[in-house]
């Protein structure tokens, strides 16, 4: 059976491509499962120090499947958001940084996805948008809260409250994307950025973004106590050691993720 999700790999990068283009890539309790389970993949390999997500066709996601939650009832409204919030917490979970390559529409539970991506580069025809009142329902894969966390309170609230689209200059002017890119040009511009990530030292990367993460729902002067064990964990790794002597003898380090 093929699987909604293809991995490609390219050195310590992994590229992750939702593929379900007749249905804009639309979230159905299928693509979630297969996109679960990719994750999950990923999260077991010692080799991925970054990965890209993106779409195939117009959509990066067009949202989750509308057809599919049409009948549901109230309980498996609430599975079918359990499943989504436990696959968008396993990609913020993952040991690497993931960038949201935001080829098309990302609407809804796309929005969404992108979000729990560390950071979104856009396509020139990216269009954002968390248009979940329209159809009578709120964001459930946790848009109301990273959206807010991510470009603040007020802006948040107005995008889910008219469930408006923008478009992608608006999302890089609102700090939703990082940067805007000529739709040729954006997935090698991400798999760039993935590789000069990959490209440092992964535990000293790993680290950053577990802190990150974990230190905004924790008081700064306890976050700050996490910072100051993680640094001085850093050195008991060999890639502290060999970032610093290559520093010295001025050459490129190689890093091992020790
Ligand atoms: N769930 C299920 N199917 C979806 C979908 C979604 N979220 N988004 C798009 N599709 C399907 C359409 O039903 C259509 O299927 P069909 O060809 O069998 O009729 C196909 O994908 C193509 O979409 P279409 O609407 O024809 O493309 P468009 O270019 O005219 O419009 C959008 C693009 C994104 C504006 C429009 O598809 C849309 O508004 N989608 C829903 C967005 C949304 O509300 N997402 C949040 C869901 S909680």
């Amino acid at each position: 059976m093929t699987s909604f999700v293809e991995v490609t790999q390219d050195g310590h990068v992994s590229t992750l491509t939702i593929n379900r283009p007749e249905k804009l890539n639309a979230l159905s309790q299928e693509v979630l499962s297969d996109l679960g389970a990719a994750i999950q993949a990923l999260a077991g390999r010692d080799d991925v120090w970054a990965a890209v997500i993106t779409g195939t066709g117009k959509a990066f996601v067009a949202g989750a499947d509308i057809a599919a939650m049409k009948g549901m009832s109230e309980a498996e409204g609430r599975d079918f958001g359990a499943l989504g919030h436990g696959v968008f917490a396993a990609i913020e979970e993952l040991p690497f940084p993931v960038i949201a390559a935001v080829n098309g529409f990302a609407l809804g539970g796309g929005c969404e996805l992108a979000l729990a991506c560390d950071f979104i580069y856009a396509s020139s025809k990216a269009k954002f948008g968390q248009p979940e009142v329209n159809l009578g329902i709120i964001p459930g894969f946790g848009g109301t809260q990273r959206l807010p966390r991510r470009v603040g309170s007020a802006l948040a609230r107005e995008l889910i409250y008219t469930g408006k689209m923008i478009d992608a200059q608006e999302a890089l002017r609102i700090g939703l994307a990082n940067a805007v890119f000529e739709p040729d040009a954006l997935l090698s511009a991400a798999s760039k950025a993935a590789a000069e990530i990959a490209g440092k030292g992964p535990l000293a990367v790993a680290a950053a973004k577990r802190l990150i993460r974990d230190g905004v729902d924790v008081p700064l002067p306890e976050a700050n106590r996490l910072e100051q064990a993680a640094f001085g964990e850093a050195f008991g790794t060999k890639d502290q050691g060999e970032g610093m002597e290559a520093f010295l003898e001025k050459r490129a380090p190689r890093f091992t993720g020790t």
